[in-house]
């Protein structure tokens, strides 16, 4: 169990490092984005809510991105360093841009006319 799991963190590891920009763990993101509670508003997928717009596969760079949580004065609280570090923070990027696309509703029966 250990072992695969070790092996899952690798694979990410390399499956992001391989697309380039992040050296941050997206599984990580995921832990953190619930410790934080970001999904209350944004869905525990980042999908979007009620209560926050989606965050899946931000078109974002992540330095747009921290300094908006850092410094948002909207709707959206903002989370210092002190309550959410960097580190953190660019595993919660690396978490909504690992997001898969959505399927094409053509594919969905339900849609199909
Ligand atoms: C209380 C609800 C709430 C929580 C909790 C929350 N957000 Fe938000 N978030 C919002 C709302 C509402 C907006 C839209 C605000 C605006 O446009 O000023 C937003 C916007 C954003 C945006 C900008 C999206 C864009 O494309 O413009 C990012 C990035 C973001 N949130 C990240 C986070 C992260 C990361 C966390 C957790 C650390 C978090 N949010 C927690 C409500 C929330």
């Amino acid at each position: 169990m250990r072992n695969l799991k070790f092996i899952t963190t690798i694979a990410a590891t390399l499956l992001l490092s391989s697309t380039g920009a992040f050296a941050a763990s997206a599984e990580k993101g995921r832990v953190a984005f619930g410790k934080n509670g970001c999904w209350q508003c944004h869905g525990w997928e980042g999908q979007g809510g009620n209560a926050g717009p989606r965050l899946a596969r931000t078109q974002l760079p992540l330095e747009a991105l921290t300094a908006f949580v850092r410094g948002t004065n909207g709707p959206m609280p903002p989370f210092s360093k002190k309550v959410l570090s960097d580190e953190d923070l660019a595993d919660i990027y690396a978490f909504i841009s690992a997001q898969p696309a959505p399927p094409d509703p053509k594919t969905i029966p339900l849609l199909a006319r």
